[in-house]
């Protein structure tokens, strides 16, 4: 007999339902009927901290393959504020554990990214059995080469960047295209170079806006009409990478624009004259269905959890090495960001293409 908790915490994206059904599917088929039982927490570490749950079935699990979304809900329960009590005085953190012995769990399946990973690992240093799986648009889990999610968002914002190259060659104007990552550049590096992107600007890689203006005066010299850059919503000068966490913080309260693409198109036309238009697609890029890429990984991902929990063998996020899925423990991944690495390959390609980094 398993009694297995399920849940979906911090910002949603697409290939959750999958990777969810992955698990279910994997474990149904492995036990006899009533060996099984599965407990949904509702909206991520909430319902697990206040007792918010329900017993799944199989029906529950039928049909959400290509839905977008998740069928428990997600929140965000920052990692930083997880030992402070809430308003009523409650400790989070032994309210789950109360929670997870209450139900006579076996373990607990946690999908979720960074601050997500953080907290299972907490729950497993408090003695509870965890098996996480990678989610996020960010592809910015430690030790696994993909995310779920990822990929998807790479089609629809590669798909924002060509709309917008077609009005683009209609207009001579400069169009910035803000896309989703604070702290990492994958997803606008990879839809950038996939939507021909002739500016790409990621964290990773501190801006100078002469730099920026240099390489559109030399698109216009060599009589190209328009300029399309792909900008990370956490792209950030040189100047301000200079600054100290607490300084940089103080700067963008003060900020006038929205985001930094505002900001950047500001500058540009005021060195350039050129008008400028920006585009932010926004949460769209973690909405509807899951493309075909991510419904196969967090399905292998999804058994490669039941797996482990068919083995007892907890404790891991589960993930993808070399095209291989496999597990990693979480004691070390939690924590730890996956950066595009500035000297890889893949930048040097970029900038082969012509691609400029603003560097
Ligand atoms: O972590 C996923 C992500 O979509 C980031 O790319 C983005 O910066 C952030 O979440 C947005 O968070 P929220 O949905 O809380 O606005």
């Amino acid at each position: 007999m398993k009694r297995v908790g399920i849940l979906t915490s911090g910002g949603d994206c697409q290939a959750l339902n999958a990777a969810m059904r992955g698990v279910v599917k994997a474990l149904w088929f492995t036990y006899e009927p009533g060996q099984i039982e599965i407990y949904g927490f509702m909206d991520g570490y909430r319902g697990l901290i206040y007792g918010d749950y329900k017993q799944l079935n199989y029906s529950d699990f039928a049909g959400i393959l290509t839905r977008g979304g998740t069928i428990l809900g997600s929140s965000r329960t920052p990692f930083k504020q997880i030992r402070e009590p809430d308003e009523n005085g409650v400790n989070k953190v032994e309210a789950m554990k109360q929670n997870y012995y209450r139900l006579n769990l076996n373990c607990l399946v946690i999908l979720g990214g960074n601050g997500t990973t953080k907290t299972a690992n907490l729950l497993r240093e408090e003695g509870l059995n965890v098996v996480t799986l990678p989610k996020t648009i960010d592809n910015d889990l430690w030790g696994t080469d993909m995310t779920f999610g990822f990929q998807s968002a790479v089609n629809l914002a590669t798909n924002v960047i060509d709309c917008i190259h077609t009005t683009a060659s209609s207009h001579k104007r400069v169009f910035i295209v803000e896309i989703m990552g604070h702290k990492a550049g994958w997803l606008t590096l990879n839809a950038g170079m996939a939507g021909g992107a002739d500016i790409i600007l990621i964290p990773e890689i501190p801006f100078d806006i002469d730099k920026i203006v240099d390489a559109i005066n030399l698109r216009t010299k060599r009589g190209a009409a328009f300029t399309i850059l792909a900008v990370a919503e956490g792209a950030i000068s040189k100047e301000d990478a200079a600054l100290s966490k607490k300084e940089y913080k103080e700067k963008l309260e003060k900020r006038e624009f929205p985001s930094v693409s505002y900001e950047i198109a500001k500058q540009i036309e005021e060195r350039t004259g050129q008008e400028i238009r920006v585009t932010v697609p926004g949460h769209m890029q973690r909405g509807g269905e899951p493309c075909p890429y991510d419904r196969v990984l967090a399905s292998r991902l999804g058994t490669k959890a039941a797996e482990l929990i068919i083995n007892d063998d907890y404790g891991y996020m589960v993930g993808v090495k070399n095209r291989e899925i496999v597990k990693f423990p979480l004691e070390e991944v939690a924590g730890k960001l996956k950066m595009v690495p500035t000297d890889s390959d893949f930048i040097q390609e970029a900038r082969m293409l012509g691609i400029s980094f603003g560097d």
